[in-house]
């Protein structure tokens, strides 16, 4: 079975360029049949899968809509009425279940900054003049209309060093879509495209659907919006408070994340970096050669938002809480060896494909992230992306014994989320046209 590719936005199938330049720009929509008139300039615009080759090679622009959105562009009540809870409720009113708590409160959250999100376009180019291109199709298509106004812009882009903020190179690990073309890499999951895609099987046997007609939903999904502050300053220093010296706070670095900084996972070198071979970084499995965690501890981040193997013999099947992940930098890096936090909003922007983001993000994020039961660690969270509001260690396997590092602080604390609705390309003419009155 082929994906439409030229029916599906591009992101979903996609890798961002390296190095990127892009942004969300975020719209209320006071006026729906300008809204409307919006979308059907940029319609012909809209990177799919298909068209990834050729002098626009990978830029790209594509469209989501909150539930909001979908409400003022005239979506009847029936249909609205059933899109997912989790879609249909802001992100923000999930706050306790998220474990947007303390410091991660709505009410310190700054996107959208001013005024009601309804409508984003993501842009990402790799480099300065190809998203200045996608970005003046944007305003074109917009600037004459008073009755959308621009609630937000959110600028996105590599760090200096090319990595993440905490110094972690990025985006290796990610599962393989059935259908997508092409071979999976080594240890590289094939899930069914019924899991990021409505309109195909998913990992139950079920075709994932929408509400309304099938042109409405065929070819879309949905993204879990999550823009992430990360204490940079505070990260570092804690390594430098728990180490000897600068080999053991790489270790622990690694022990936190599941893979050295260079992206070589401990599962293939778990006491020194080795460089690998950049198509076998995905290539491990836990169950049978690290049941205890002894090389990847099982409270890590990579261990915990995706224990491969590792829970086969209990009742969680971890096929069905998988992600795809789109996320990028904002904010400028904290220059190397800084310890002491500048006030500067750095961090990620990370979404989140998932056709239903129930079982997907939320239950990642609740379980698997603030959560420790699954792996028989109490209210240990995960030790990167946890809440931590609540006391929470990260204790993993070492010689001569096991180490515990009690009270961790919040690395990471949310700055906005919101569960948005990525249609397919007949889903952008539906909402463009069909329901035009
Ligand atoms: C700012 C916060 C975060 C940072 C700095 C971060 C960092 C990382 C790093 C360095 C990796 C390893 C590289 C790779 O496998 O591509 C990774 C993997 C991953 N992260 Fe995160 N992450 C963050 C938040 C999250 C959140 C909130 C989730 C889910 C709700 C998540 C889900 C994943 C997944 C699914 C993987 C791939 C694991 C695998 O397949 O082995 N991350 N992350």
């Amino acid at each position: 079975m082929q994906l439409e590719l030229d029916q599906i936005q591009g992101t979903v199938l996609r890798d961002r360029p390296m190095p990127y330049v892009g942004a969300y720009l975020l719209y209320q929509i006071d006026d729906a049949d300008q809204a409307r008139r919006m979308l059907r300039r940029l319609i012909p615009y809209v990177t799919t899968a298909a068209d990834w080759q050729g002098p626009d090679a990978g830029a790209w622009l594509n469209i989501v809509f909150t539930h909001p959105g979908l409400r003022a562009l005239g979506l009847p009540r029936d249909i609205l009425d059933g899109f997912p809870r989790e879609f249909r409720e802001p992100m923000r009113t999930r706050k306790e279940f998220l474990g947007d708590l303390g410091d991660s409160d709505p009410g310190n959250w700054d996107l959208p900054g001013r005024g009601r999100f309804d409508v984003g376009l993501l842009l990402m180019a790799p480099d300065q003049a190809a998203f200045d291109a996608k970005l003046a199709i944007g305003h074109g298509a917009q600037a004459d209309l008073d009755g959308i106004t621009r609630v937000d812009r959110l600028d996105i882009r590599t760090p200096e060093n090319l990595r993440e903020h905490f110094g972690f190179v990025d985006g290796i690990s990610r599962p393989f879509i059935e259908g997508q073309g092409g071979e999976p890499k080594p240890g590289q999951a094939v899930t069914k495209a019924g899991e990021f895609l409505l309109g195909y099987v998913n990992e139950l046997g079920h075709v994932a659907t929408g509400p309304g007609p099938q042109a409405l939903w065929r070819n879309g999904t949905y993204l879990s919006i999550r823009k992430l502050h990360q204490n940079v300053a505070m990260f570092r220093r804690f390594l430098k408070d728990h180490a000897q010296d600068a080999d053991g706070e790489e270790l622990l670095a690694a022990k936190m994340v599941g893979r050295w900084r260079s992206g070589c996972p401990l599962a293939l070198s778990p006491d020194k970096d080795t460089p690998r071979d950049p198509a076998r970084l995905n290539d491990f499995a836990y169950r049978d050669d690290d049941p205890d965690g002894r090389k990847t501890p099982p409270g890590s981040h990579i261990r915990r938002v995706n224990p491969r193997d590792a829970l086969t013999d209990t009742i969680v099947d971890a096929r069905l809480h998988r992600l795809l992940r789109r996320g990028a930098a904002y904010g400028p890096m904290l220059p190397e060896g800084v310890l002491d936090d500048d006030g500067v909003p750095r961090g990620a922007v990370l979404a989140f494909v998932n056709a239903d983001p129930g079982r997907q993000f939320e239950f990642v994020q609740s379980q698997w992230i603030n959560d420790g039961n699954f792996i028989s660690a109490g209210t240990d969270q995960d030790p990167i992306a946890g809440s931590h509001v609540t006391d929470s260690d990260f204790a993993y396997p070492a010689r001569p014994v096991r180490r515990r590092l009690r009270g961790l602080p919040a690395f990471v604390v949310t700055r906005g989320g919101e569960h948005v609705f990525l249609p397919g390309i007949s889903g952008l003419r539906h909402l463009a046209g069909a329901t035009a009155g």
